[in-house]
């Protein structure tokens, strides 16, 4: 049989075709655009990603034997506040994960809701990117759109929907609303009275890999597709990513490096940050799991690549690197504000610390390891947990190079292991895909069996030792620029 996994994220929509042993047939990755109509504002049109979903199925499974496949699932960029009318039509563009508008809603809802309150009803607080606070905004600055929703949904839920007609969502997807309870898995009334928002107006929650339904015939037709495809409800890119990566049951960990950068742990029992500096939220594997994440990850080295230096050449460029652990310069990876550990939308990004000999290959290594130091950020607040990562998985577009997962590796001086398809939501997406049509007993069972580790990056001590030393300097930028911005 043929399982669907369909990676629905801020830059593209990247498909992937799975066989029954956990092969990978073909993978199809279709880009859409990113509006950015203020400063800070980040926004899409659901009605591209749909169109470009269904474009990259029919190539996905252009040459493949249709009749085979069986199911479709997804990873999806999470957070993101869908709204559709009566009549099913987008009401206006989506507010995403990253978008910073939000910053009166969220100081309301940590500050006069307050941040005990929150975690008591969600397990988490309010930032920036959260749906709840996009909500709010949409309530006090456009209350005709506000009066007109009828159905609230997640970006791949909007996909689930246009091809299954059932509003659904998963638990872990659904735990970065702020309107969800983590721990009981249900919709909170509290938040859902603070918002102004219905139950009739939430999607019906599952499990990841639980089937929401079979795909609506006039679609099956289009696609050329059974009429018996099953539509598994899926999970946040990053819960999906885990699966992908094999970041199921206890204490493992993965680091995503895409547009943005997450640092997951999994676990088998629900808990909480007290702090709420990590995200508290349910994974896809049935248990929970703690998230740190970053606004802006491989986004920096694409900034700094495309728009500044003006190159595709990503690799070509990282060869010129050759001094680890001795850049005199500094990056903050904060171009879209900070989210994990800052909770700070109004930050921004900056070079310190250049001097004329500085070479555009420093400031290209500064971009990756100011990431890396980011990561850091997040990594430590689980140490502070006394949470112990001795290794972790990498997955996402940064994880391709090489340099960047030994940079990982030593600022964090952990091990960092290599899997053999670095595709973590698609893959992710697809597993679930074939956990929910049963050729799988569980999530964990095919996760085990399908993810291979095909090698490690060690840390060496003497880098560890000057990334240490660079990374107490790090530590120290944010909060003496913090009242610039
Ligand atoms: C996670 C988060 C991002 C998006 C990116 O909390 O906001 O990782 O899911 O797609």
């Amino acid at each position: 049989m043929l399982y669907i996994g369909v990676d629905l994220g801020t830059s593209a929509v990247k498909l992937l075709l799975m066989n029954e042993k956990g092969g990978i047939e073909n993978i199809v990755s279709k880009e859409y655009p990113l509006e950015f109509p203020h400063p800070g504002w980040s926004q899409q049109k659901p009605e591209d990603w749909w169109e470009q979903t269904v474009a990259g199925l029919k190539e996905l499974t252009a040459n493949a034997d249709k009749s085979k496949i069986a199911g479709i699932s997804f990873g999806g960029q999470m957070h993101g506040l869908v709204v559709l009318d009566k009549d099913d039509n987008v009401i206006r563009p989506a507010i995403l994960w990253n978008d910073g508008r939000t910053t009166k809603e969220t100081d309301y809802l940590n500050n006069v809701i307050g941040k005990d309150k929150l975690s008591e009803y969600t397990a988490n607080i309010a930032f920036a990117g959260f749906t709840a606070p996009k909500i709010l905004w949409m309530k006090e600055n456009e209350p005709e759109n506000f009066a007109k929703i009828a159905k609230i949904m997640l970006p791949k839920d909007y996909i689930a929907y246009k091809l299954s007609g059932v509003h659904c969502t998963d638990v872990s997807d659904a735990s970065g609303m702020l309107l969800f309870d983590v721990k009981n898995k249900c919709w909170s009334k509290e938040m859902m009275e603070i918002c102004s928002v219905r139950e009739d107006q939430l999607a019906k929650i599952f499990e990841s890999y639980e089937v929401v339904g079979t795909i609506k015939s006039d679609v099956a037709s289009d696609l050329g597709f059974p009429t018996d495809v099953k539509i598994i409800a899926g999970a946040g890119d990053n819960a999906a990513a885990a699966i992908g990566t094999g970041t199921v049951g206890d204490g493992r960990c993965n680091i995503s490096l895409g547009t943005s950068g997450t640092i997951f742990i999994s676990s088998k029992d629900f808990c909480v940050d007290e702090n709420n500096a990590l995200h508290a939220f349910a994974h896809s594997d049935g248990h929970y799991h703690l998230m740190g994440c970053m606004l802006s990850a491989a986004s920096c080295n694409k900034w700094w690549m495309e728009d500044i230096i003006g190159t595709q050449d990503f690799a070509g460029e990282q060869k010129d690197i050759t001094k680890l652990g001795e850049n005199n310069v500094f990056f903050l990876p904060y171009l879209m504000g900070e989210r994990s550990p800052h909770n700070n939308p109004d930050a921004r990004a900056m070079f310190i610390g250049m001097s004329m000999d500085t070479t555009r290959a420093d400031m290209t290594q500064a971009v990756l390891e100011g990431v890396a130091f980011g990561i850091r950020d997040s990594f430590e607040v689980a140490r502070s947990l006394g949470i112990n990562i001795t290794k972790t998985k990498i997955c996402g577009g940064g994880a391709k190079s090489p340099l960047w997962k030994k940079i990982m590796a030593n600022v964090l001086g952990i091990t960092v292991e290599v899997i053999e398809s670095e595709e973590g939501p698609g893959y992710g997406g697809a597993i679930l895909a074939a956990v929910g049509c049963g050729e799988y007993a569980s999530v964990e069972e095919a996760a085990d069996k399908l993810v291979k580790v095909v090698g490690t990056v060690e840390p060496d001590a003497d880098l560890t030792a000057k990334y240490e030393e660079k990374y107490q300097k790090f530590k120290k930028i944010y909060p003496t620029v913090k009242c610039l911005y």
